[in-house]
C-alpha cells in the first residue's frame, strides 16, 4: 500500500468527516451498485432498457450547470505566476478558507477514493491522480472518463507519484436530514482551486463537469500545463484525429477550439467526400511529447467523452449518437414519456410532452429550451464506432497538423495556414470566439479572446505559455513540427445564416490540410497567411455556391486592420510577459495588410 496515499486519505477523511470511506475498485459491479443507489434515492432516472440499455439521466440543481470560471483559482505562490487571465488567491489564505469549508463537509455522506490514470495504463506519457469525492455521480462518471480503480493502485505501487484531488459537493447532512437530489453549495462558496507548485487540486461546492471530474480540466489541463512547461512538453485543449486519404496514407491532426466550438464533432466526423476516413483518438485533451524521431506524439489522457448534447443528431454526428446509445450517463437533457432522451437539435420533433431539464412538464412549442444548452452525455470512448485502433497506443500518435479555431461570425476566413511555427503561435495566441454555455456567464454570444482555447485552462501566466510554445518550436527540427492552421466553421451571412455547412463537410477543409502537409496542396500567399488557391477546396457534391465560397475565402483587409487594433489592446494585458516575437508578428501582419 502506498503510504503517502494512505496518510493523505486518512488526513482528508479526518477533516471532511464522512460517515464511510469507500475505495473504488473500478469494477462494473461497483458501478452498477452506485447507480442503483442513486436511482433508489431519486437522484438518477434509468432510461428505457430496450432503447438505451445501461443509460441513466441526472438533473442537476439549476444553479450548477457548467464550469464556474469566476470561482476557479490558480493559487500559485506568486500572483504574477498565475498571470492576468487567472483568478488568484494567496495559497495559504485559500487553504485556510477551504479548510474551514471542508471541515465536516462530508457528514452524512460516503467519501469515495478514486485512483485514476490519465492516459493508457503503462504509457510513459500517462499520469496518475486520486480523487476523493462525496459525490457518487462523480464516481460513476470518473469510471467512464478515466481508467479507474484497483488496476491504477497496482501501478501506483508503494512509492508511485499521484496528483491529489479533493472534491466535495459542499452540502453536509445533519443526522436524519433528507438529501437534495443534486446537492451543491451556493456560488459564493464554490471554489475550484489549483496549487500548481504542489500539484494539488481542491474543489468545493459544485458537482458538475469540469468543476468536479477533477481528472479533466483541473488535472489534465491546469496542473498538467504547469508540468508540461517545466518538463518541455504540451498539455492542450485539443481533439486528436487520424485522417486517411483514398490511397491509404494517414496523418494525425490535433485541434484546439474553445469549449462548445466543435472538437467532439470534428473528432468523430464522417467525411462526405468518398474514400476519406476520420478516426477518433480524442475529443477534448491532448498530451504531447517529442519522440526519438523529433516528432510530437499525442495521447488522449481520457477514456470517455463528456460531450455537448444539444445539436448532436444522426445527421450532424452519427458516431456520437451511436457511442451514447448504451452504458452512458445523460445530464440535464429532457426526458420523453417513454423514458428516452431528447434535446434541441436532436434531429426530430419531441414525441409529445417532455419533462424538461428542471424536471417540469414541457410542451412542444414552449419558448424555454427542454434541455439545458450545456446538457451533456458521458460515454465510453471504446463504444465509439470511429475510435482509432491507435487510441490506446502508449507511445501516442505523431501529429502532422495543429488546428486553431473558434466561433467568429465574420473577418476570420474558413481556413488559413501559418507561414511558419512562430506565426502559428501568433495565430494560436489570437484565437477568439463567441462565449458559449459551457461556462456560467452573462456574456454568452460576445466574442472574447481565448488563446489556444486555453483561457480557462492554463495553470500559469498566459504570456509564459506563449513563450513555452515558441520554445517548443525553437528546440525542435522544423521538419518534424506540425504545420499550423486556423479554421472557422462559424462564418455568418449578413442575414445571420451559416455560410458554411460544417460537420461532415468540414472534411473538405481537412482534405486541403492533408494536401498541404503532404506537399500536394495548392495555396496562395495572402497578408494573413497561406490560403487555398482558387478551386483547391474540393467542392464536388457540395451545395455551397460561388458567392458564399468567395466570402468564406477572402481576406477582409478592413476587418483584419480592426482586428490588429483589438489584438494590440489585448496583448497589453500580458505586460512584459508577452514574448517580443509576438509583438513582431503583429507588426508584420499590419505591414502586410497595409502593403
Ligand atoms: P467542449 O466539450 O465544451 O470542449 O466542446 P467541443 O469543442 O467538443 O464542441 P462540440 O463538438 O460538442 O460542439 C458544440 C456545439 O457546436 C454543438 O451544438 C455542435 O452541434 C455545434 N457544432 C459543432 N461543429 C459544428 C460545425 O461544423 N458547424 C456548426 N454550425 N456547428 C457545429
Ligand atoms: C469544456 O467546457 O471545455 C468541457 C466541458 O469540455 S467541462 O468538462 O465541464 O469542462
Ligand atoms: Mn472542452
Amino acid at each position: 500500500m502506498n503510504k503517502t496515499l494512505q496518510n493523505w486519505v486518512n488526513e482528508m477523511a479526518g477533516l471532511c468527516r464522512p460517515d464511510h470511506v469507500h475505495w473504488c475498485d473500478g469494477s462494473r459491479e461497483e458501478y452498477d451498485r452506485l447507480l442503483a443507489g442513486m436511482v433508489d434515492v431519486g437522484a438518477a432516472t434509468p432510461l428505457d432498457p430496450e432503447r438505451r440499455p445501461g443509460c441513466y439521466l441526472f438533473r442537476t440543481d439549476p444553479s450548477d450547470v457548467a464550469r464556474v470560471e469566476e470561482r476557479t483559482f490558480i493559487a500559485s505562490r506568486r500572483k504574477e505566476d498565475a498571470g492576468p487571465t487567472n483568478n488568484w488567491i494567496d495559497p495559504g489564505e485559500l487553504k485556510r478558507t477551504m479548510t474551514g469549508l471542508y471541515s465536516g463537509c462530508m457528514q452524512g455522506r460516503t467519501m469515495y477514493v478514486i485512483p485514476f490514470a490519465m492516459g493508457p495504463l503503462g504509457s510513459p506519457i500517462s499520469k496518475i491522480g486520486v480523487e476523493l469525492t462525496d459525490s457518487p455521480y462523480v464516481a460513476v462518471n470518473m469510471r467512464i472518463m478515466t481508467r479507474m480503480g484497483q488496476k491504477v493502485l497496482d501501478i501506483l505501487g508503494d512509492d508511485g507519484d499521484f496528483v491529489p484531488c479533493l472534491h466535495s459537493v459542499g452540502a453536509p447532512l445533519a443526522p436524519g436530514e433528507k438529501d437534495a437530489s443534486w446537492p451543491c453549495a451556493p456560488m459564493e462558496r464554490k471554489y475550484i482551486s489549483h496549487f500548481p507548485e504542489e500539484r494539488l487540486i481542491w474543489s468545493y461546492g459544485s458537482g458538475y463537469g469540469g468543476n468536479a471530474l477533477l481528472g479533466k480540466k483541473c488535472f489534465a489541463l491546469r496542473i498538467a500545463s504547469v508540468q508540461a512547461r517545466d518538463e518541455g512538453w504540451l498539455a492542450e485543449h485539443m481533439l486528436i484525429l487520424g485522417l486517411t486519404n483514398p490511397r491509404g496514407q494517414k496523418i494525425y491532426i490535433a485541434g484546439a477550439f474553445p469549449s462548445a466550438c466543435g472538437k467532439t464533432n470534428l473528432a468523430m466526423l464522417i467525411p462526405t467526400i468518398p474514400d476519406w476516413k476520420v478516426e477518433t483518438v480524442g475529443d477534448d485533451i491532448a498530451w504531447m511529447k517529442f519522440g526519438p524521431d523529433g516528432r510530437l506524439y499525442a495521447i488522449n489522457p481520457e477514456a470517455g467523452f463528456f460531450g455537448v448534447a444539444p445539436g448532436t443528431s444522426t445527421a450532424s454526428n452519427p458516431n456520437a449518437m451511436k457511442t451514447m446509445a448504451a452504458d452512458s450517463i445523460y445530464t440535464n437533457v429532457a426526458l420523453t414519456g417513454d423514458r428516452d432522451v431528447w434535446w434541441e437539435g436532436i434531429g426530430y420533433d419531441p414525441p409529445g410532452n417532455l419533462t424538461d431539464w428542471k424536471g417540469r412538464d414541457w410542451a412542444p412549442g414552449s419558448t424555454r429550451p427542454a434541455a439545458h444548452p450545456n446538457s451533456r452525455f458521458t460515454a465510453p470512448a471504446a463504444r465509439c464506432p470511429s475510435i482509432s485502433p491507435e487510441w490506446e497506443n502508449p507511445r501516442g500518435v505523431p501529429i502532422s497538423a495543429f488546428l486553431f479555431g473558434g466561433r467568429r461570425p465574420n473577418i476570420v476566413p474558413l481556413v488559413h495556414q501559418s507561414f511558419d511555427w512562430a506565426h502559428g503561435v501568433f495565430l494560436g495566441s489570437i484565437v477568439g470566439s463567441e462565449i458559449t454555455a459551457a461556462a456560467i456567464s452573462t456574456n454568452i454570444g460576445r466574442v472574447r479572446r481565448d488563446p489556444f482555447a486555453m483561457l480557462p485552462f492554463c495553470g500559469y501566466h498566459m504570456g509564459d505559455y506563449f513563450q513555452h510554445w515558441l520554445n517548443i518550436g525553437q528546440s525542435a527540427d522544423p521538419a518534424g513540427l506540425p504545420k499550423i492552421f486556423y479554421v472557422n466553421w462559424f462564418r455568418k451571412s449578413a442575414l445571420g445564416q451559416w455560410l458554411w455547412p460544417g460537420y461532415g463537410e468540414n472534411c473538405r477543409v481537412l482534405k486541403w490540410i492533408f494536401e498541404q502537409v503532404t506537399g500536394t496542396g495548392r495555396a496562395v500567399e495572402t497578408p494573413i497567411g497561406l490560403m487555398p488557391a482558387p478551386g483547391a477546396i474540393d467542392r464536388e457534391g457540395l451545395d455551397t455556391g460561388d458567392a458564399a465560397m468567395e466570402e468564406l475565402l477572402t481576406v477582409d483587409r478592413e476587418g483584419w486592420l480592426r482586428e490588429v487594433e483589438s489584438i494590440r489592446e489585448y496583448y497589453a494585458w500580458f505586460g512584459d510577459h508577452l514574448p517580443r516575437e509576438l509583438v513582431s508578428q503583429l507588426a508584420a501582419l499590419e505591414d502586410r495588410l497595409r502593403a
